[in-house]
């Protein structure tokens, strides 16, 4: 089976290949560029991006591979959450193409996508824990099988990546700053801050990083800028939000007793500390951890159709009354089956 995954759901366009069950082939076009000058994602300039990209990226992957359109078997599109305009010129797109060709189509969770898509080239564990730590998102799922998820927590506020990027957009980093305070980190003391765990201390399982995003720019505005300070606060910064992340994923196992594999997927799981510190909590819990290679850590398009693969294969699919979900909106239920 020949899968097509599209992925328009902010800024990057993306488009990938999954051949029975391995990644043939991925493009991504990011647009961090035309974006960072405005310090954030302008939803109407990413819409009128992708709609620029995405029949010469498709065409391209075509000819790279050598094959027609028409050996495609099945569409995989993100179909939220995201940013509306941008999904609507992902899944117009994805439309176009099963009606031409006549293939089914599958709209993807993006968020179910990023997660799956950390047991590419892995087996996949079901019933396990999936964490999604992104620029928009900061959820924990009980993932009963690959159509199927239970969110359990969700940030209230900002989302991790939200935190390291309005963090470092406020100290000077170009948008998203996540990757290049991680850099920064590396040469720092994560005990040279201490920032606040907010809400930590409760019983549930949700997140908020808005009052760590808050006491990491205040300080920010009294530290001295050397370069070994900002190591520093970059350093702790970044076990905050471990800190944070570890508290809850640890206070879910204890509710599903049952799990035996933990997912750590989105942006934010390129994190060198967020990611040693996710090794040595499964190794302790005797966890499998199924996290992805960093490139596949970014939104792409080799995960929708891994995902989309998966579904497939599993009997369902979608009609073309097919629809954007855009974020804050739940995704329905709505997956059919043969
Ligand atoms: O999943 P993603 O590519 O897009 C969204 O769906 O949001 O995640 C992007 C987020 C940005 O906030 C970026 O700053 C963050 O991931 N990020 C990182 C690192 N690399 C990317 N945050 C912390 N440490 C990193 N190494
Ligand atoms: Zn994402």
């Amino acid at each position: 089976m020949l899968c097509l995954g599209i992925e328009t759901s902010c800024d990057d366009t993306g488009v990938a290949l999954v051949e029975n069950g391995r990644v043939r082939d991925s493009l991504l076009a990011s647009q961090a560029n035309a974006h960072a000058i405005f310090g954030g994602v302008v939803p109407e300039l990413a819409s009128r991006e992708h709609s620029r990209c995405l029949a010469l990226m498709f065409d391209a992957l075509l000819k790279r591979n050598m094959i027609e359109a028409k050996s495609i078997d099945v569409i995989a599109v993100t179909r939220g959450p995201g940013l509306l305009g941008s999904l609507l010129a992902g899944i117009a797109f994805a439309k176009g193409l099963a009606l031409a060709f006549e293939k089914p189509l599958l709209g993807i969770n993006h968020l179910h996508a990023h997660l799956l898509g950390a047991g590419i080239d892995r087996k996949l564990i079901f019933p396990a824990l999936g964490l999604v730590i992104s620029g928009g998102h900061t959820e924990i799922y009980r993932m009963e099988s690959p159509e199927r998820f239970i969110r359990l927590g969700r940030t209230l506020d900002d989302a991790a990546g939200e935190a390291f990027d309005k963090v470092g957009k406020f100290i000077g980093m170009p948008y998203p700053a996540g990757k290049e305070m991680d850099e920064l980190a590396q040469r720092g003391d994560p005990f040279a801050f201490q920032f606040p765990l907010a809400y930590t201390r409760n019983e549930n399982l949700d997140f908020s990083f808005s009052g760590l995003k808050t006491a990491a720019i205040n300080l920010a505005k009294i530290m001295d800028k050397g370069a070994d300070t900002l190591a520093n606060f970059c350093a702790a910064l970044n076990k905050a939000v471990a800190d944070s992340l570890s508290i809850k994923i640890e206070r879910a196992l204890k509710t599903q007793q049952d799990i035996n594999a933990l997912y750590i997927a989105g942006g934010v799981a390129a994190n060198s500390h967020i990611r040693r510190r996710f090794e040595q909590l499964s190794q302790r819990e005797n966890l499998e951890l199924l996290i992805p290679a960093l490139p596949l850590c970014m939104d792409n398009a080799a995960m929708v159709a891994y995902t989309g693969h998966i579904l497939a294969e599993a009997g369902f699919y979608h009609g073309l009354e097919l629809e954007a979900v855009p974020r804050g909106r739940k995704i329905p239920d709505d997956l059919c089956h043969e």
